[in-house]
């Protein structure tokens, strides 16, 4: 069945061997499991983006680019966002910031969900974020989980040994973020706030 709300699972690290698209494939088979959005993985790597090359301001809408107007066009098409990132030097990865400012009016008044994850959950890529959103005009949900990663959970090749394992104490807050994202979606004009 198709869902009417299209909500996408943002991978938003792009490294050759990286842990992100395992905790972004575990956060949608949670969200997905029982819900009447679809989710749906955006994977930033294979997207591809160049560094920000367009002309002209975001905002103005006016790309001159093929990859641009391909970008907006899948962003459009999405009702609402989980971002997932790892935290890097205390701040978010480049390819994500990237991605988010190549577009202006796509991203403007649409739910926003944060998953982060660092030795301590990655608060502060969190906090980061939080505003760049706000200055896109997104409505951050309330819930945003910070995911404690370890390198014993993880074998040689850097794949988890057990990931739902790994993180099952988080699980209920991946389900509490979804249910706000929906609630968001229930209602246009209400902030991330206002459901706290
Ligand atoms: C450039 C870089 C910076 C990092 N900075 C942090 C950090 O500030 N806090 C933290 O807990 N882990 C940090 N790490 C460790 C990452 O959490 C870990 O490498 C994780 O696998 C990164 O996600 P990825 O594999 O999807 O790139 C950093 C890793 C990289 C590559």
């Amino acid at each position: 069945m198709n869902s009417p709300h299209r909500i996408g699972v943002v991978v938003g690290s792009n490294r050759p061997i990286r842990i992100c698209k395992q905790i972004a494939q575990w956060v949608l088979g949670i969200a997905q499991n029982g819900s009447a959005l679809g989710y749906e993985l955006v994977d930033l790597a294979e997207i591809a983006l160049p560094f920000l090359d367009e002309p002209a301001i975001p905002a103005l809408g006016n790309y001159q680019h093929e990859h641009t107007r391909r970008w907006s066009a899948l962003v459009r098409s999405f009702d609402g966002f989980v971002f997932v990132l790892p935290q890097y030097n205390w701040g978010d990865p480049a390819v994500l910031k990237n991605a988010l400012d190549f577009l202006y009016d796509e991203w403007s008044g649409k739910p926003a969900a944060l998953v982060t994850f660092g030795t301590r959950g990655g608060l502060r890529a969190a906090e980061q974020l939080k505003i760049v959103l706000q200055g896109l005009h997104m409505r951050n949900t309330a819930t945003n989980p910070a995911l404690n990663t370890r390198p014993d959970m993880l074998d040689e090749a850097a794949r988890f040994i057990d990931i739902g394992a790994a993180f099952a104490p988080f699980a209920p807050a991946v389900r509490q973020m979804c249910g706000e994202l929906a609630a968001l979606l229930a209602d246009p004009v209400a902030s991330g706030e206002a459901l706290q």
